[in-house]
């Protein structure tokens, strides 16, 4: 069984882990908030900041901090930051060790920024001597662990082909559809669906206002409509 590591354990990071560690595998969390490493720690979960982690230990190193959008430019540093600290602990490793995105991040992120700041820091070769994937999370909040459990979708944008191949073993048994692509696919997957969705709400709520007007019960004609989409 493989030991994964999980770099942000908030909603999608604790999602994650508690759903992996389900299926057996050996889950590690690393947080910037004391607060959040003494409840997971209380909760019996192996919890440490970065610079407690014994990079020879770790298979998978999942990444699920922050990106958010502040006046109206998504912000990178959290991951920009943890990538350095992924990149230092791959220099220490001789083993093949994957690198794998989960926060939301812009088409070509992982690539163009994220990738070369791997490289520099472990001095190593992307695709060669470590893996490196995006695999964006799909969860609601609301049923976030649920939602790991039972996924409607996997998407796994990687950089070569045993990097896919560690993944998919590691998701298979959830069920549902795997899409295997590029990390920049997998990004833009990613953002098209959040747009879709965001799109279908103001949709919905035009299509509610005219209901309103005209004395329609709109949930009649949403729940049919919404069933073709
Ligand atoms: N919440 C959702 O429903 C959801 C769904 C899909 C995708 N996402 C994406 O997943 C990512 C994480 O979202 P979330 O909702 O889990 O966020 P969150 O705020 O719940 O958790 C993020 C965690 O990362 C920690 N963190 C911040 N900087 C760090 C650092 N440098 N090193 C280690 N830990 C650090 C924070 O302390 C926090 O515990 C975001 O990119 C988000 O857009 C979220």
């Amino acid at each position: 069984m493989l030991n994964i590591l999980i770099i942000g354990a908030g909603v999608v990071g604790q999602a994650t882990g508690k759903g992996l560690a389900k299926k057996g595998y050996k889950i590690g969390y690393v947080d910037i908030e004391p607060e959040k490493l003494a409840f997971l720690s209380k909760q019996g979960a192996l919890a440490m900041r970065a610079d407690q982690v014994n990079w020879q230990m770790w298979d998978i190193i999942m990444v699920a901090v922050p990106t958010p959008t502040i006046d109206g430019h998504i912000t990178l540093a959290p991951l920009t930051s943890v990538m350095t600290t992924i990149g230092a602990g791959l220099a220490m490793i001789s083993k093949f060790a994957v690198v794998v995105v989960r926060s939301t991040v812009p088409p070509t992120t992982t690539d163009q920024q994220l990738r070369p700041i791997l490289e520099e820091f472990s001095g190593k070769q992307a695709g060669i001597d470590f893996g490196i994937a995006v695999n964006p999370e799909f969860l609601r909040q609301r049923s976030s662990e649920q939602d790991f459990d039972r996924p409607w979708i996997t998407v796994l944008g990687v950089s070569d082909r045993l990097t896919g191949e560690i993944l998919a073993d590691i998701y298979t048994p959830f069920g549902g559809l795997t899409i295997q692509c590029t990390p920049t696919e997998a990004e833009m997957i990613k953002y098209v669906n959040n747009i879709y969705n965001a799109l279908k709400i103001s949709y919905f709520n035009e299509v509610h206002a005219i209901c309103e007007k005209l004395e329609i019960d709109s949930n009649v004609v949403s729940a049919v409509v919404a069933r073709s989409a």
